[in-house]
């Protein structure tokens, strides 16, 4: 660790690492966002595969340029000789690293490792660095989760050998907006250690641009966790001759992870925060804008009177309020509704037997009583009355031969 914390250091000096508020100094509704962080910092990583679990193991790392270098032991149960995955994503000074057995324990292709940050919330990703201990593997992939509950899709593949290990094309810049592609840029033995791999989500990508309008685009920058495949080790082509010291000498090892991202609010709200009683790495966004859920995705229940959408620069696209006449606690968005009056909002569960969309009439067979304001129930009698609904005075329609104000009374009765 950690070369991301001195760039974002002076980073946030900068404003587009600041947050950005939701409101100007008016107090008009403007697009903001959280603000620019390591979202890999200090996170748990798990992974498939790491040395010394079964007990202490052997191997034989390389100098930067090729000088084979004194063996050394990996011991999981030993705190000086560990390399959990835990050690990519620390704050520990000098470098620590996650470490995989070697070739000689069986690690080698088509055995793949992977190691799988959980953001357990969805960020809008900008790149992620990866620091190896060792040299680049020649194939590698990261993969991300749109949403928790989502597959894992491919971010981009990394391989001097994208054909035949990845059934791709080599290539160096993606065609559509969400191609995941692969490139052999980073798949040099050289150095043999501290290699670093970039991957910027939006550089060059179709699109890029006009991200505001591009939806597909917007989905691609999203992960809610990420994972780093690792497909095959770069070697000098020895290992099918040379001997254990040969196979010890080639694993995978990482010293450091970043991702820089913002916490994924769809333009309404400034900050993430975890909610009191929640696991300490379950984040929610602080919504603004009348919006609300973990994402803001969607209008708070009473401002739906017309249809969510992510702020843009041009409109912070608040939710607006519903009017249900002081008569209901939320609404509903009605696409019908909203093109017929302009007002999308259908009021839910009108009080004090009122109806229609804005709560602003009396329910079918009540009126509005004169004396006190409340709209109350008719009780035209089922048998005397030719409809249940009554008048404004609350007189009901009599059939022939009935008569009263609820029409319960036979005319010859009386
Ligand atoms: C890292 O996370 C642990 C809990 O997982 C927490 O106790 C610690 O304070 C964090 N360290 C930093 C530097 O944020
Ligand atoms: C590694 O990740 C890939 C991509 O998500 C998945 O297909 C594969 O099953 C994983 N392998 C292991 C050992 O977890």
């Amino acid at each position: 660790m950690n070369s991301l914390s001195i760039l974002l250091y002076f980073g946030c000096l900068a404003t587009i690492f600041q947050g950005q508020d939701c409101y100007d100094d008016q107090g008009n509704a403007q697009m903001c966002s959280p603000p620019f962080v390591n979202a890999a910092f200090n996170r748990s990583v798990q992974a498939t595969n790491t040395c010394g679990q079964a007990g202490p193991t052997e191997f034989c790392p390389f100098s930067r340029w090729g000088q084979p270098l004194p063996c050394q032991v990996c011991d999981a149960q030993s705190p000086r000789t560990r390399h959990p995955p835990q050690m990519t994503t620390d704050t520990e000074f000098p470098r620590t690293w996650w470490q995989s057995d070697t070739m000689l324990d069986g690690i080698r292709y088509p055995v793949v490792i992977n190691l799988t940050l959980d953001f357990k919330k969805a960020y809008d990703i900008t790149y992620t660095n990866l620091r190896f201990q060792t040299a680049i593997p020649e194939s590698f992939a990261i993969y991300k989760k749109t949403t928790e509950s989502s597959d894992w899709t491919p971010y981009q593949f990394f391989s001097a050998s994208c054909r035949s290990t990845y059934g791709k094309p080599g290539r160096r810049f993606p065609t559509t907006a969400d191609e995941a592609i692969c490139t052999n840029q980073y798949s040099d033995l050289f150095p043999l250690t501290g290699g670093r791999v970039p991957f910027s989500t939006l550089g060059s990508r179709p699109g890029a641009f006009s991200f505001d309008n591009n939806p597909v685009l917007q989905e691609w920058v999203t992960a809610s966790a990420i994972r780093i495949s690792l497909t095959r080790m770069n070697t000098f082509g020895d290992e099918d001759f040379g001997g254990d010291t040969v196979l010890k000498s080639y694993y995978y090892a990482i010293s450091d992870i970043s991702v820089g991202a913002r916490c994924k609010c769809n333009g309404h709200a400034s900050e993430c925060y975890t909610p009191d009683g929640q696991e300490s790495d379950r984040e929610v966004c602080r919504c603004q804008h009348n919006t609300a859920g973990v994402d803001c995705e969607k209008c708070l229940p009473m401002y739906n009177d017309k249809p969510w959408a992510r702020a843009t620069s041009s409109s912070a696209n608040q939710c607006q309020r519903c009017e249900c006449n002081n008569k209901a606690d939320s609404c509903s968005f009605d696409q019908d509704l909203y093109q017929r009056t302009g007002r999308g909002g259908r009021c839910v569960d009108c009080r004090d037997n009122t109806d229609g969309p804005h709560c602003e009439r009396c329910k079918d067979n009540h009126y509005l009583r004169s004396s006190d304001g409340r709209c109350t129930p008719c009780d035209c009698d089922p048998v005397g009355s030719d409809t249940l609904q009554c008048d404004g005075t609350g007189q009901c329609q009599c059939k022939s031969g009935y008569t009263g104000e609820k029409c319960t009374r036979s005319s010859s009765t009386s």
